[in-house]
Parts: C-alpha cells; structure tokens; sequence
C-alpha cells in the first residue's frame, strides 16, 4: 500500500539549510520541491528591471498582473527551477542585488497575498516539501510536518558567503553578515505574515552536524508519520 502523502513545511532564518534539506526530503520521498524564496526573489528581480516602485500600491497591483510564476524541473538535475514569465531566472535571483531588495519587497501584503494564494494551490494534492518564512504558520498552518530550521550566526554567514563567493570573488564577509542580519530582522519583524517559529514545529539545529546527519533526524520524523 503507498505511503500516505503529507505536507512538509521548513521554515527558518536565511541560510541556515533550508533547502539543502529540503531537497534532499524531497528526493528521498519522492516529493515536489518548492522553494517558496524563489518567489520573492522573481518578484522583486520583476520590479527592479522594470522600475516599479513598490512603495506606490497602485504600482505593484498593476505589475503583479504581469507577472508569471512557475516552477519546471530541469531535466539534467530533476531540481525544479523557477521561471518568471517564460524565463529561466533560477540563477539570477541569487545575487547580493536582489538579496538587499527582497525582504522589503516580501514585506508587502499585496505581493504575500499573490505568492500564498499559489503555494497553498501547489500543496493541494500534498507530496509537497515547501521552504521559506511563513510557510509553517500561514501557507500550511495544517501542515503535518513542520520543521523550523536554525544555526549559529556565524556558521549561517560562513555558508552563505561561501555560495556567493564562487560566483563573485569581489564579495566580502562583512557584506553578507550585514545583508543577513538586516534580512532577519526585516523577515521577523514585518507586519504581515513574519518569520516565526510554529507553536507544533520541530526545531532543527544544524549548526554542529551534516548534511547526512540532519537528513537522518528529518527522515525519523518523516517515517512516525507515514
Ligand atoms: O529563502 P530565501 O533567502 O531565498 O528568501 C528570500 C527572501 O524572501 C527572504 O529574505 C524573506 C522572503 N521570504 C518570505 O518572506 N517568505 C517566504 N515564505 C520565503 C521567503
């Protein structure tokens, strides 16, 4: 008999691991992968190449209408990648650029109300595993699991950097450190839908194991339920 399909949600501070683990949830379940990050960080590369001011609801209203979300599996790695109106803009999206804007633009109700309304549509058949901030509290407050991931500063800031680094050897530590902290203050202290810990979460530390180890403690959790 097949297992029965649930919801899983990972939510936590910026680059503590979130979806290195929930990608490797996703393969070993057999489950969609959906970074939910990735939305905003279309969005906001939407409004920046197209100068929209999103301090002007008028303006944002008009340019959501624009826009188009979707995720596609990339049929070398079987990861799904996000596409905003056609373009393959999975790479993009990780620059520091976008990263200094994004949790502003996230901030807004209007644009939470348009990416929320498509998360909770993409959680419909279940089989899902959805990172991000709120996705425990208000995309899937009914989740079945709910994982809140976290780490030490510093381990979060080495991580990142590294990520970056390859891709801009320009890029200072300093840098990220500040862009992470003003990040996590923006994420957990905004009005609409902010970053916290779900009472039922359970909480994943990963700053002092691995990436087989966390996978391990997830997957016992993942196996009491199904
Ligand atoms: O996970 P990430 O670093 O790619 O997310 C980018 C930004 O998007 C992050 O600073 C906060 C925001 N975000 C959010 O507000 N809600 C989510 N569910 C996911 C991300």
């Amino acid at each position: 008999m097949p297992s029965k399909k649930i919801i899983i949600t990972i939510d936590g501070w910026s680059s503590c691991g979130k979806s290195t683990l929930a990608k490797q949830l996703a393969r070993q379940l057999n489950y969609v992968y959906i970074d939910s990050g990735a939305m905003y960080r279309a969005i906001t590369l939407y409004f920046l190449r197209n100068h929209i001011d999103w301090t002007d609801d008028s303006q944002v209203k008009e340019a959501l209408k624009n826009i188009q979300l979707e995720f596609r599996p990339n049929e070398h790695s079987g990861q799904t990648e996000i596409y905003l109106n056609d373009e393959n803009v999975e790479y993009v999206i990780r620059d520091l650029v976008i990263a200094e804007k994004v949790s502003d633009v996230a901030a807004i109700r209007e644009v939470r109300r348009f990416a929320v309304k498509q998360q909770q549509e993409m959680g419909r058949k279940k089989g899902i595993v959805m990172d991000g901030r709120d996705i425990g509290t208000v995309v899937f407050p009914k989740a079945e699991l709910k994982i809140f991931m976290t780490a030490d500063n510093a381990v979060r800031v080495e991580r990142r950097f590294k990520e970056l680094f390859d891709k801009n050897p320009n890029i200072t530590i300093e840098e990220v450190k500040s862009n992470l902290e003003m990040r996590d203050y923006i994420d957990s202290h905004r009005e609409v839908s902010p970053l916290r810990q779900a009472e039922d979460a359970l909480v994943l530390d990963n700053s002092n194991i691995t990436m087989e180890e966390q996978l391990k403690i997830a997957a016992k959790w993942v196996k009491e339920l199904i």
